[in-house]
């Protein structure tokens, strides 16, 4: 039986209630209308026109300061990459996070916001040399090295007792979608733990007298579910501390936390990763006489993914041969994961009901994969002018956006307490022409 069968029996008329876990805290629906950060989602879409990205600051703060209480021991560093903005910065340094950067254009950013060097890490597959000179005139307190001609590269650079710490590939399995999976061997980042490339890694750093090595570090992938891929990490890193001879006095273990995107998935179990964490470094360290080391963690994804909501304006409804498409005024410019990750997300019609009927959402752009969503329930009725919202859209959606189609960026519309403004401002054609010669 087919998804439009069984609707008539379900009785959706209506929508339903909202999905928990999926949009940011405080979100309720008043009448047919969203209420996001005190504001009525049409509201806002009115004011500062569509598509356009909410991001609720409170939930932003909330999440960070959950990762903060979780894990007082801890380093929390704020991944950059999941949602470059300063202001963005701005909160995570407020509520005590250290921040990430994987180049010189995200650390140009964390200067905007005057994120202190001290709390800054460098990361990255390849830093260029601009990278890497930026990255040291601002004296960032650690650099994550990432090849052997990195740590040449880097220790001739260097000024005397630059901290690194060594990306390590621990050959640990994530169980996520093959691009973001970054534990595993034989792909393009860190030294490979199995080979003996982290040792050696190790060793070389040692002899670079310009550099300090502060510790290990290492990122298994995105979208994690499973705890006990960060045990199995934490087991082969302290392995690795053990059996190096040298001592090291941090343990990064990366980011890549989930987060819920669909009704009925749940988020990361930060509580059990705490505790579980905690118990395994402990064993391990005891079992191999080593001083437990300082641990970092690196959200992102976890900290903003739910904090956000993307509003589209419904330009045209059209009916294919078996399933309806609604287009909306955005796409893969400003949300490329279906077509990158197949991501799927939740939309939902705000400010009116009616029976519902599966559909398509799909975006502006010339391309076939340009879909938004398949087979999400919307009003049977849905036409030009209705306004949809995403949830769980704050993570790798403005960091991923393109001008496609030489369409303009959208904007990130901040709200908390009933109070709405820009901290990105929506781009123009003035912007676009700005780069052509
Ligand atoms: N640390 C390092 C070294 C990373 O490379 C990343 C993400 C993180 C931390 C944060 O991971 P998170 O907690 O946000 O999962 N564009 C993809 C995600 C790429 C993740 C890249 N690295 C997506 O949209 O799913």
């Amino acid at each position: 039986m087919t998804l439009a069968e069984l609707l008539p029996s379900t009785g959706c008329s209506t929508e339903p209630v909202l999905e928990e876990g999926l949009w940011p805290d405080g979100t309720r629906l008043a009448g047919a209308d969203l209420v996001i950060g005190g504001l009525p989602a049409t509201q806002l879409a009115a004011r500062f026109g569509t598509p356009c990205q909410v991001l609720d600051e409170l939930t932003v703060r909330s999440r960070a300061r959950q990762f903060v209480r979780a894990l007082p021991e801890a380093e929390v560093v704020f991944a950059g990459k999941s949602l470059p903005c300063p202001e963005v910065y701005r909160w995570m340094a407020q509520e005590g996070l250290s921040l990430d950067v994987s180049s010189a254009g995200e650390l140009a950013l964390a200067r905007a916001a005057t994120v202190p060097a001290s709390r800054i890490i460098m990361h990255g597959n390849v830093k260029t040399a601009e990278d890497l000179k930026a990255a040291l005139e601002y004296g960032v307190s650690r650099i994550v090295v990432d090849s052997f001609d990195e740590i040449a590269q880097l220790g001739a650079l260097a000024r005397h007792g630059q901290q690194v710490m060594i990306r390590v590939t621990p050959g640990v399995d994530a169980h996520t979608h093959a691009a973001i999976a970054t534990g595993v061997e034989d792909q393009k980042f860190g030294f490979s733990l199995a080979s003996g490339a982290a040792l050696e890694a190790i060793l070389r750093v040692v002899e670079q007298p310009s550099l300090r090595l502060a510790g290990l570090h290492c990122h298994i992938g995105s979208q994690v579910r499973h705890v006990a891929s960060y045990e199995e990490t934490v087991r082969r890193m302290v392995g690795l501390i053990a059996s190096c001879g040298v001592r090291l006095e941090q343990l990064d273990l990366g980011g890549g936390f989930c987060a819920p995107y669909l009704a009925g998935e749940s988020g990361f179990d930060l509580a059990g990763f705490a505790h579980r964490i905690r118990v395994a470094l402990n064993y391990e360290c005891a079992v191999h006489r080593v001083p437990v080391p300082k641990v970092l963690i690196e959200p992102g994804r976890s900290i903003v993914a739910n904090a956000g909501v993307t509003l589209y304006r419904v330009c045209t409804v059209k009916q294919g041969v078996s399933r309806t498409f609604v287009a909306v005024d955005g796409g893969m410019s400003d949300n490329p994961r279906p077509a990158l990750y197949g991501a799927k997300y939740a939309v939902r019609l705000v400010g009116r009901g009616g029976r519902r009927r599966p559909v398509t959402v799909v975006g502006r752009h010339c391309e076939a994969g340009d879909v938004l969503a398949e087979d999400v329930l919307l009003p049977a009725d849905v036409h030009a002018g209705d306004l949809l919202a995403v949830p769980a859209t704050g993570a790798y959606h403005h960091a991923l956006a393109s001008n496609y189609n030489q369409v303009c960026r959208p904007p990130i519309i901040a709200v908390r307490d009933g109070v709405a403004r820009p901290i990105v401002r929506r781009e123009t054609e003035e912007d676009l022409l700005r780069r052509y010669v």
